[in-house]
């Protein structure tokens, strides 16, 4: 039987190309999303994919949809945490309900996911968490404290996970995109973003597709010895050490 793969925020964006390729890869995917019907819709037609709305910002939905997945596809072997949101402000006028935002979908919702799977990864002795944190939680972006805190979390949580799921065969990695086409990074005024292109020594936007072919490799048995680990993938945007 098929492996289940969950790749949350899986409708649009970043997570479209990654249920695709998953999909393409021989996983039974279930794509969650929290809001877009008209998307997910979409998502099935096109993809031939199950999608499920629950909101993974908040522990007790998450667990009803985890409940709903297993029981219509089976145990998840693999989660891609890649749902995430941006309130961009400079900090002097950004409010604690822009900050508890970014926090909640981009980083408490990897613990309310992982969490709904990691017993059962451990019972199994399989598991791959792949979590989609972000350049600027590396580097750290003006107008971001928010959401660079929240990508640079998961970098954290996922270090101190791998050592947990190492002895039960369960790797957890950060994949770190650069500035990829998307509406998230479309949203950035036309200005700002030009600017930003231009710190690109590749030269462009990255394409969804090249961070989904990462998620394809870590997802696969070959990747077993690789965990802990943070690839990114931006273009040389930001080489870090
Ligand atoms: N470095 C230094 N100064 C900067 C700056 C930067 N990167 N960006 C803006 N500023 C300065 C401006 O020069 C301006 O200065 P002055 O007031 O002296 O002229 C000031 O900040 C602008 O202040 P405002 O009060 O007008 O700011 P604003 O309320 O209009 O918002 C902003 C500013 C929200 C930060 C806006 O510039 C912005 O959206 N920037 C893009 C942030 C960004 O990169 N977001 C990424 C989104 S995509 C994503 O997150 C995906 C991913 O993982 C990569």
């Amino acid at each position: 039987m098929a492996k289940v793969a969950l790749v949350t925020g899986g409708t649009r964006g970043i997570g479209r190309a990654i249920s695709e390729r998953l999909k393409a890869d021989g996983f039974a995917v279930a794509a969650n999303f929290a809001g877009n019907e008209e998307a997910a819709r979409q998502c099935e037609a096109d993809l031939g994919i199950k999608c499920y709305k629950f909101d993974v910002a908040s522990f007790e939905s998450t667990q009803e949809g985890l409940k709903q997945i297993e029981s219509e596809l089976g145990p998840v072997d693999v989660v891609v945490n890649n749902a995430g949101i941006t309130r961009d402000a400079p900090f002097h006028k950004m409010t604690l309900e822009q900050w508890n935002e970014v926090i909640s979908v981009d980083l408490t919702s990897a613990f309310n996911v992982t969490r709904q799977v990691w017993d059962g990864m451990r019972e199994r002795n399989w598991g791959r968490i792949i979590n989609i944190s972000s350049i600027n939680g590396q580097k750290g972006q003006f107008g971001q404290a928010n959401y660079s805190a929240a990508k640079a979390g998961l970098i954290g949580f996922t270090k101190a996970l791998a050592q947990e799921g190492a002895k039960k065969g369960i790797t957890v990695n950060v994949v770190a995109p650069g500035y990829i086409d998307t509406d998230m990074v479309r949203a950035v005024p036309e200005k700002v973003l030009e600017s930003i292109i231009g710190t690109i020594p590749v030269g462009r936007l990255g394409k969804a597709e090249e961070i989904a072919s990462m998620c394809s490799y870590l997802s696969k048995d070959e990747a077993a010895f690789i965990t802990g680990a943070t690839m990114t993938v931006n273009g040389a945007q930001y080489i870090a050490g």
